[in-house]
């Protein structure tokens, strides 16, 4: 049996948070809102816990996971710093910027998917904050949902898949991104490497470093063990729409532009960027709920802010990566 609390947002229920907390304490499994998508939270210093998470995701054991820090001295705990990265942290944090690290002993094996480095992340969200303040150790979150499926945006896609296997849901609500954090390594200052596009914009970590984030190539990439793996992608075929281009016949469509002769009943039409990344993936629910036999998504044209993470998506949904 998994319970489910919901509450506000900006103001949520210390009773239901410490439950949260004493539940993650004592080494069990509790879904959070975070500004991204959902996480699935244990106690990131506890190997046990740990374990449960990759049980109940069906996630492979070496694909690692993000540590989730209240405030930065708590990130001290757990990785090595260096000047650079504590002035992203200054900067960026609380936001969807994870940084990788060299990993300080007490961060067990499994929580780093034996890597030497540790990720780690401060989210943009006050019912997050509370609920890792309450805590006794950071939280190892991967996104909240079966493993290679779409992340989930809100408490209800988090209750369809995991009811019965982890203890505890707060739902605050719809997250307000709606793509995972943008996940950098910068284990070597001297060379900073972008691991995942997401919803921090590639520009603006670039301006503050001074630097170009690389791309890791094929040696570096054994440290970015999650983009090997399937991700984000729903069950029902997934197809690059073109501005200007013709629709595939008989396909859902999501995105921004109104291609011609859409089916306005299987379309959904977003009014910015933004509104598009946050609603992707619930789409990709919905539409695979509908049955529809493809699904047409929008390229983003242009290329900044959350273009590359939107367009690294789209895909990994289309099964381009
Ligand atoms: O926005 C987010 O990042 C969400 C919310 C819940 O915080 N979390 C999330 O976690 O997306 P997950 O596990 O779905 O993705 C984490 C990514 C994976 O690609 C993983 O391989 C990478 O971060 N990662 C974690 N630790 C790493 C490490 N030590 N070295 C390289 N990559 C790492
Ligand atoms: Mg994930």
């Amino acid at each position: 049996m998994t319970i489910s609390a919901t509450v506000d947002r900006w103001n949520p229920n210390p009773y239901v948070l410490s439950k949260a907390a004493r539940i993650i304490n004592a080494g069990g499994l509790v879904a959070f809102p975070t500004e991204t998508v959902y996480g699935l939270g244990a106690d990131a210093l506890n190997p046990e816990a740990v374990s449960k998470i990759f049980t109940a995701k069906g996630r492979p054991q070496d694909n690692p996971l993000i540590l989730h820090v209240w405030r930065i001295t708590q990130a001290y705990q757990v990785v090595e710093f260096n000047d650079a990265a504590e002035r992203l942290m200054n900067v960026f944090w609380p936001g969807p910027l994870t940084i990788v690290l060299p990993a300080k002993d007490i961060v067990p094996s499994i929580t780093r998917g034996g890597l030497p480095t540790a990720a780690v992340r401060m989210p943009d969200n006050v019912t997050a904050l509370t609920l890792i303040y309450m805590c006794d150790n950071p939280l190892a979150a991967p996104s909240a949902n079966i493993s290679g499926k779409p992340s989930p945006t809100d408490a209800d896609t988090v209750y369809k898949e995991m009811n019965g296997k982890i203890d505890m849901i707060v739902d605050g609500g719809s997250v307000t991104l709606g793509i995972e954090s943008t996940v950098i390594d910068m284990t070597d200052p001297s060379q900073p490497l972008m691991l995942r596009p997401g919803g921090m914009p590639r520009e603006v970590i670039e301006k503050e470093l001074g630097m170009k984030l690389e791309v890791p190539d094929n040696v570096t990439a054994k440290r970015s063990p999650g983009t090997h793996y399937r991700h984000y992608a729903p069950s029902v075929p997934v197809i690059i729409w073109k501005k200007g281009k013709k629709l595939p016949p008989d396909c859902a469509y999501m995105g921004i532009d109104t291609p011609e002769g859409v089916d306005r009943k299987k379309a959904i039409i977003f009014d910015s960027l933004g509104n598009y990344a946050r609603g992707l993936f619930s789409g990709f629910r919905k539409f695979e709920n509908d049955n529809v036999s493809c699904i047409a998504v929008q390229w983003p044209e242009y290329e900044y802010g959350l273009s590359e993470g939107l367009r690294d998506r789209i895909l990994r949904s289309a099964g381009l990566v």
